[in-house]
């Protein structure tokens, strides 16, 4: 029985043996079905068994000795930590659009792709934009709190009056993908929609037929315009408080800023004292300046509506973004199939 046995493992350590061995993959952090069985079938896996974000010594060592590494925003993935990648790394695939959580010029220097997931996240941050707006303008947050609290005894004509979202004018910093799809949905409120982008005015055949979508050259123009601005451009060094006091003082009186892009394009500090001096009508925020952490002053207002960063958070949406981060990861590995690069001058 015994030889028999010695003899078995034998044969499966030889067949192992022959097996071809595939790359391996740090995942710095468990992600959803079923992404995570295709990352499995294509790779030995480090890591990502926790709903957890990595700590900093596990990120620095595991980065050592694999192909690729998959990654959440909630890594920060510097210069350190590049530097601490061993020479197979091949790809830091993001499972993110945004991608400042990582030193895109420190992996240029070393020839390492990074990727990210554009496009599967844009209807399900444009409708928690939506949530955001009619939440805020309609006083639906503040409404639940009184209901709960018991203190709802009849309807009466004043109570939690807000504002008219029908016929307002959205403005939009930033008319990327997500600027326009929060922009398509305003016509179903009969908005009129006022926009900035980086690139110029949008061509002609990229706007909705019937849709009124203006653009502005300047921010200072669409603040002073819009009842509703909303927030939709990547964070970097031209939109790292791109909304300061200045700007927050040219918004419209009782008007309403929503930020579901990145929390440091606000001055959170600036935003408290806009929010307190009652100038500003409220925020509704879904990201935040030093995330998780909230500037001092914030939750004590009634005219924010706060939100953990769930723009995309939505159980399709979640599956698609990992899965993209997984193909991504394995087109840049194996050399088959189309990834999202964000520096391509490195392949
Ligand atoms: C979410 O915030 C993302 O960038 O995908």
């Amino acid at each position: 029985m015994a030889d028999a046995g010695a003899g078995l493992d034998r044969v499966t350590a030889d067949a192992r043996a022959d097996e071809p061995t595939k790359p391996r993959v740090f995942l710095t952090r468990l992600i959803p079905e079923p992404g995570l069985t295709s990352l499995r079938e294509a790779f030995e896996v480090v890591g990502g068994t926790e709903d957890r974000p990595a700590t900093r010594e596990e990120l620095l060592s595991n980065v050592r000795d694999v192909d690729a590494m998959l990654c959440l925003l909630t890594e920060s993935i510097d210069k350190e930590v590049v530097d601490a990648t061993g020479p197979r790394l091949r790809v830091i695939s993001n499972m993110a659009v945004g991608f400042d959580n990582i030193d895109v010029a420190a992996a240029t220097a070393r020839r390492i792709v990074v990727t990210n997931t554009p496009g599967v996240l844009t209807d399900a941050t444009a409708d928690l934009t939506w949530s955001l707006i009619l939440a805020l303008s309609r006083r639906v947050v503040e409404g639940d709190r009184l209901v709960r609290e018991g203190r709802f005894p009849t309807w009466g004509p004043f109570v939690l009056l807000g504002r008219e979202v029908f016929g307002a004018t959205l403005g939009i910093v930033g008319m990327g993908r997500i600027g326009q799809a929060v922009a398509r949905r305003a016509a179903g409120f009969e908005m009129p929609v006022l926009y900035v982008r980086r690139g110029g005015p949008l061509a002609d055949a990229d706007i909705p037929c019937g849709a009124r979508w203006e653009y502005r050259e300047e921010l200072d123009d669409l603040l002073r315009e819009s009842d509703i601005v909303s927030l939709h451009v990547p964070l970097d060094q031209r939109t790292r408080h791109l909304i300061g006091e200045r700007e927050l003082s040219l918004m419209r009186p009782g008007s309403f800023l929503i930020n579901t892009s990145r929390g440091p394009v606000v001055d959170e500090a600036a935003l408290v004292a806009a929010l307190r001096e009652g100038e500003l009508g409220g925020a509704g925020l879904d990201v935040y300046e030093r995330e998780p952490e909230l500037a001092p002053g914030l939750v004590g207002l009634d005219n924010v509506v706060l939100l953990p960063h769930l723009g995309s958070g939505t159980r399709e949406t979640r599956g698609r973004m990992a899965e993209m981060a997984v193909r991504n990861a394995i087109a840049i590995v194996r050399g088959e199939g189309k990834a999202s690069v964000v520096n391509p001058e490195v392949l």
